[in-house]
């Protein structure tokens, strides 16, 4: 029997479908990898965020398996009334080491990291300046501090300069932007942000969730990219991309993180990473530190392939890193050369609105330092027959 009350979900759902925006969720029956086994097909995987392979690396499955004989598996309660095991404190000073910075805090996710961080910073009566790009829980943090949010031109300083100008009632101010810009690929001014939020003696807060084991020495993230240490106020970042497993970060000056310990809402009402994430995540950073092999490996893999697809006469936008949209316009020819992609032995999943604005719909292909040559050949000859089937190279 239909449920009138819900009746609504349904005609949302068929106008999705109808404008080429319903998403389907694929069922993988492998580890992460350069190939998958995805509904039951083995392709070539370039849809996930495993830029270094690290989400099936041995020395990771081999720590969290040793760890979990020692400590179990979960944290079962939130730190601030359960205690927090030593393991946590570990992974946080070895971020903190890695990152350069001077602490560093977990968080369950990249989304609650943000959540966590910004409404401590700000709230009522205070000002945020944010990146019109930056992503959904940049966003959400954002809402849920009720600081007034100011957007500013997509990495443009001069406009915020402009906000800035503008906006003359505030108490507390913050400046966020993303690292590197997860659906374009390309990345944030941080110097030329910084130099603003420094005249103007306003917070600087980078989430770094894609810059994390891609930019910089090792994988150091943007502030080294940039050589900004001890400039930027507050790095967010996420432990399920490059990392390859799950779990957020805050790292950064002393007191921010020290403030997240007492007032970052999904620390003190929340339970924190499990101990075969924490443990995996300490290899992580063993593997990070002990050689920039996979760094250079995923840097060297995405040059091949952006080459490649311009060759090929693609559109790939103006990234800067391993993330390379293919720019198609239109969410159902995104979703159809996905669908061909995927037949021919590639899975590049199609993102459209709400993820990109409308008409800039895409396919976005993840690099990774687990391809090797030939898979890499491999694709560009798949991308290549379907984007002349397709009418979209000659
Ligand atoms: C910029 C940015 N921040 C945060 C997140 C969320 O990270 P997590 O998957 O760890 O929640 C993402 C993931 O897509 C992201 O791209």
């Amino acid at each position: 029997m239909i449920d009138t009350k819900l009746a609504w979900i349904g005609e949302e759902i068929a106008s999705l479908k109808e404008q080429g925006l319903f998403t389907t969720i694929r069922t993988l029956g492998s580890a992460q990898g350069a190939w998958l086994e995805v509904d039951g097909k083995r392709v070539l995987n370039f849809s996930s965020n495993n830029y270094l392979g690290l989400a099936n690396h041995p020395r990771l499955v081999d720590a969290a398996k040793q760890t979990m004989d020692t400590y179990g598996v979960g944290p079962a309660a939130v730190r601030t009334i359960a205690g927090t095991m030593d393991l946590h404190l570990e992974l946080e000073r070895r971020l903190a080491a890695f990152k350069g910075v001077e602490a560093a805090v977990t968080f369950q996710s990249g989304f609650t990291a943000n959540l966590a961080t910004i409404p401590a910073l700000v709230g009522k009566g205070d000002v945020i300046f944010s990146d019109e790009l930056n992503h959904a829980s940049i966003i959400d943090g954002c809402r849920l501090s009720r600081a007034q949010i100011v957007r500013f031109k997509h990495a443009d300083p001069d406009d915020l300069k402009k906000q800035i100008a503008a906006t003359t009632e505030y108490g507390r101010r913050l400046i966020i932007t993303d690292g590197v810009f997860s659906m374009d690929g390309d990345v944030a001014p941080l110097p030329a942000l910084y130099d603003v939020a420094s005249k103007h003696g306003i917070l600087l807060m980078v989430d770094d969730a894609h810059g994390e084991g891609v930019l910089g020495t090792g994988g150091r993230g943007i502030v080294d990219h940039f050589g900004l240490h001890g400039k930027v106020d507050v790095e967010v970042g996420t432990l399920s991309k490059a990392f390859g497993v799950v779990g957020g970060v805050s790292a950064g000056k002393q007191e921010i993180v020290d403030w997240l310990r007492q007032r970052g809402r999904p620390f003190l009402f929340s339970s924190a990473m499990t101990v075969p994430d924490v443990a995996a995540c300490i290899a992580a950073v063993d593997v990070l530190e002990e050689s920039t092999e996979l760094v250079d490996q995923l840097w060297s893999n995405a040059e091949y392939f952006k080459q490649g697809m311009n060759e090929l006469g693609f559109d790939t936008g103006h990234t800067e890193t391993p993330i390379v949209p293919v720019m198609l316009g239109e969410a159902l020819l995104a979703q159809q050369f996905s669908k061909r992609l995927f037949e021919e032995g590639v899975f590049a999943m199609a993102i459209g609105f709400p993820t990109v604005p409308r008409g800039l719909a895409r396919i976005r292909v993840m690099n990774s330092a687990t391809h090797s040559q030939s898979d890499l050949d491999q694709a560009l000859e798949i991308f290549a027959k379907v984007g002349r089937e397709l009418g979209v190279v000659q």
